[in-house]
């Protein structure tokens, strides 16, 4: 293994497991020339990710500098996405989104996620067939991100079909994008830019209750959010926050099928769907790995990783390390431990954490307590290993109660 490309190469996009737990495994893999790294312990992924040295800003990687042309490097300068930057660039604008996106405004959103939920769910009932994922996993989340934001509830299916094509956009971090590629993303960030300006004007002259007109008003110590800053903010809002939880829920709703006993648990006590989501988010990761580029020598397993190069963080070999859980393997949704990295952690632990754990903990009650005698029937998987999850989940069912 001597890069990311040849490590996404190698995954099998159906079961990648067999992979991560070979490679937790095997020795500390890094190439010779320290300019890639193979992370998978528990304890090392931790460290990395809390390391002030481990930036999240691509142009700092010798790699992509060199594949990026003067025209993108461009077009990223002026868009401040936080994932992708370092304090103290991302400090200020993730304080600014955090200001807006409180958990007040999380919790408000219970009875929409309830609602929705139980709609697309009697729509199934109604049409006596479930395919999880375009009937519930992927409406769901895209609803509750548009009514977050504060996006017409005529326009979640054009929002839907942007998010699609900038999901994608996760897997090319790590891999070179062919022209096309990067065509097809430059026009749906273009048109999810220009229809976010034009709402954001709207909200400036008409303010609402909604986490667009807060990011319009977001000032702190006299610092605004700039149209660029609040655009490349929905945007991140939308792709961290959509295929991530469509995953979320059909990876839930295969533990319900396939592991013994747990429907029955949930459904008998709706309490235990928390700890299912932990359960979930653990073993089977919507968010498979993430990357970063070292500003200076360090010191990583097996060697030292250069100045520019990059460690990939393999969160779903950490997450499945027996140095750090008991039983690895076994799905128990009484864990009562979140310990699990499928958020991240140091700075860039994921801001929608809350969010996320709601949705999960509101649809696998649910889908626990309608579904009677449920059977998985076509299964295929989204071709993206960064964000994996189903494409098409098929369930069968004697029932789908009221
Ligand atoms: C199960 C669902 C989700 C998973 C597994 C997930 C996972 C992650 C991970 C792994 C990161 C950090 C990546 C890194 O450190 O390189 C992250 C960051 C982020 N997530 Fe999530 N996420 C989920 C849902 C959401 C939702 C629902 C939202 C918002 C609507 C959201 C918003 C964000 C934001 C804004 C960041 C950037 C944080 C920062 O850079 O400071 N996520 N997420």
């Amino acid at each position: 293994m001597t890069s990311a490309f040849d490590l996404l190469a190698a995954i099998d996009v159906v079961d990648p497991y067999p992979l991560w737990q070979s490679l937790l495994d095997a020795p500390p893999q890094i190439a010779e020339d320290g300019s890639f790294a193979l992370v998978t312990r528990h304890a090392d992924c931790a460290e990395l990710l809390r390391h002030p040295d481990m930036s999240s800003d691509a142009r700092n990687s010798t790699h992509f500098r060199a594949t990026m042309t003067e025209e993108e490097l461009k077009r990223i300068e002026k868009r401040e996405v936080f994932l992708f930057r370092d304090p103290p660039v991302h400090t200020r604008l993730r304080r600014l989104v955090s200001k807006a996106f409180t958990p007040r405004q999380v919790q408000q959103l219970q009875p929409f996620i309830e609602e929705r939920t139980r709609e697309l769910l009697d729509a199934a009932a109604e049409r006596g067939r479930l395919e999880l994922v375009a009937d519930l996993a992927y409406p769901l989340p895209v609803a509750v991100i548009s009514e977050l934001l504060g996006v017409p509830h005529e326009d979640h299916a054009t929002f839907a079909g942007w998010s699609a094509v900038l999901a994608k956009s996760l897997d090319r971090l790590m891999t070179a994008a062919t022209p096309e590629e990067l065509e097809e993303n430059r026009i749906a960030s273009d048109e999810f830019r220009a229809y976010f300006e034009q709402l954001a004007e709207q909200r400036r002259h008409d303010p609402r209750d909604d986490l667009l007109t807060a990011l319009v008003q977001a000032e702190e110590a006299g610092d605004r959010l700039t149209m660029d800053d609040l655009t490349s903010t929905a945007l991140l809002l939308l792709v961290a926050g959509h295929e991530t939880t469509v995953n979320l829920i059909g990876n839930g709703m295969l533990a319900l099928l396939r592991v013994p006993g747990l429907l029955e648990r949930v459904r008998d006590k709706p309490q235990l769907a928390e700890g299912m989501v932990e359960e979930v988010l653990r073993l089977d990761p919507p968010v498979q790995m993430t990357m970063r580029t070292a500003l200076k020598d360090i010191e990583v397993p097996g060697g030292t990783l250069r100045k520019g190069g990059s460690a990939v963080l393999l969160i779903a070999a950490a997450n499945r390390d027996d140095r750090e859980y008991d039983d690895v393997l076994t799905f128990e949704p009484g864990r009562d431990d979140s310990s699990h990295l499928s958020f991240s952690g140091g700075i860039h632990y994921c801001l929608g954490a809350p969010l996320a754990r709601l949705e999960g903990r509101i649809v696998f009650a649910e889908l626990a307590r309608r579904l009677v005698n449920p059977r998985l029937g076509e299964l295929t998987y989204r071709d993206n290993r960064v964000l994996r999850g189903p494409a098409v989940l098929e369930v069968g069912f004697d029932a789908l109660l009221p």
